[in-house]
């Protein structure tokens, strides 16, 4: 009887979409929650509003300080340094702050409820999408009419038939290929929903997932961090169960290192405040090389800082790397995005855009009577059910 009641509140929430917020493109956002500061004399009366819409001042003034905190760059024998020991930071940071910097991030699954499985498939309303509706969408990334045209033609896509078939001849050997790989024995082989979580860190999202899926046994969730003193934490955690999880030490930005699971195979990857501090030039192959890890249908779930948040404003001259991207005192690095650059990048490794906003908040510090900008972007982009090497290249 429990595990009925349980199924159906996860069924609802599976299925519940999020219709008030902005969806994809480049809408306004409609309003993101409740809380809406309609009287600025009340503004200290919560400790976080919704939906802020910034004045013209307000914005000007975060471009003042992005301007001003950028005008000395990082010298380039310690960006290096910073690049090539990412993962010795990181690790150092486990070291001092144990699990206890990283909050448990409750709000995930209503967020993103896709995380969850759902028993009946047809419910979850996946897109098939035409090559057209591919092709318009690929398009989309790239303004006016004369730019798209000169895109498309120059990755062949304007050849039309011939191009296509060739395409799903190679998607059928690539297919028959995993429907091979698929019946290997590896962790989680017998799972009906995968979920891997990058760059996991000491389990701030493993375990509010792992909690929610103790009660869908063919649920299996991966985890990986390049800190192994991260993965330690996760593995030594009570609640972690190696029978519905694993944990690995694995580098995102090493596109050769295989993952203890062959492609194709996955319905969630979940990239939550991680891409951020990943090198801007490295980002586009580790999305890309992600995409190939979902099955058709998959979706990759993102979070992460948005442009002028007020982590981004609070930086000190000398810790800018490049543009938008900075060093913390202890190493590691941030890197602020806006809506624009995260549709770019993840179209161009062939997934679509199911939601793409922008989540701006007011924090309010309620004894020191300060009010904080907080920016973050966040989308959902699915694999679609045709897809094809190629596409990845536009
Ligand atoms: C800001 S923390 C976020 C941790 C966790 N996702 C969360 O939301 O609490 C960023 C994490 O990404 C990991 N990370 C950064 N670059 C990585 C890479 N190239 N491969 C794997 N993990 C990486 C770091 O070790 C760190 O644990």
């Amino acid at each position: 009887m429990m595990n009925v009641i349980w199924r159906n509140c996860i069924c609802c929430l599976r299925q519940r979409k999020v219709p008030s917020r902005c969806q994809s493109g480049y809408h306004p956002v409609a309003p993101l929650g409740s809380r809406i500061l309609t009287d600025p004399a009340r503004v200290f009366e919560h400790n976080m509003w919704d939906h802020m819409q910034w004045s013209k001042e307000e914005e000007e003034e975060a471009r003042k300080k992005v301007e001003e905190n950028s005008a000395v760059q990082v010298i380039l024998e310690k960006q290096v340094k910073y690049e090539s020991e990412a993962s010795k930071y990181w690790d150092t940071f486990y070291k001092i702050h144990k699990n206890k910097f990283f909050k448990n991030r409750n709000w995930l699954l209503r967020e993103f409820p896709e995380i969850l499985p759902i028993d009946q498939k047809i419910e979850e309303n996946v897109e098939e999408l035409s090559w057209d509706h591919v092709k318009t969408n690929a398009a989309d990334c790239f303004s006016g009419k004369q730019e798209q045209k000169k895109h498309l033609k120059k990755n062949g896509l304007s050849d039309g038939q011939s191009q296509l078939r060739s395409d799903f001849s190679n998607l059928e050997a690539e297919e028959a290929r995993k429907e091979l790989q698929k019946t290997e024995v590896f962790p989680g082989s017998n799972a009906t929903f995968r979920i891997l979580e990058v760059g996991c860190g000491a389990g701030s999202s493993v375990f509010p997932i792992l909690n929610t899926l103790q009660n869908l046994p063919e649920s299996f969730l991966y985890c990986c961090d390049f800190a192994s003193r991260a993965v330690e934490l996760v593995k030594a955690h009570s609640s972690y169960r190696a029978s519905q999880c694993s944990a690995f030490v694995h580098d995102i930005c090493e596109d050769g290192l295989p993952y203890p699971f062959p492609d194709g195979i996955l319905d969630v990857v979940l990239l939550v405040f991680v891409l951020s501090s990943i090198h801007p030039d490295r980002m586009q192959g580790v999305v890309s090389r992600l995409s190939k890890l979902l099955k058709p249908g998959g979706m990759l779930l993102f979070r992460d800082y948005g442009r002028y948040d007020k982590t981004q404003l609070r930086f000190k001259k000398g810790h800018c790397l490049s543009e938008n991207f900075y060093v913390r005192g202890d190493g590691t690095r941030a890197y602020f995005f806006t809506k624009g650059e995260v549709h770019h990048m993840f179209h161009k490794a062939g997934l679509y855009e199911k939601q793409n906003l922008v989540d701006h908040r007011l924090q309010v510090n309620r004894k020191k009577q300060v009010k904080m900008h907080r920016v973050w972007v966040q989308g959902k982009f699915q694999k679609p059910l045709k897809w094809t090497q190629n596409f990845s290249n536009l």
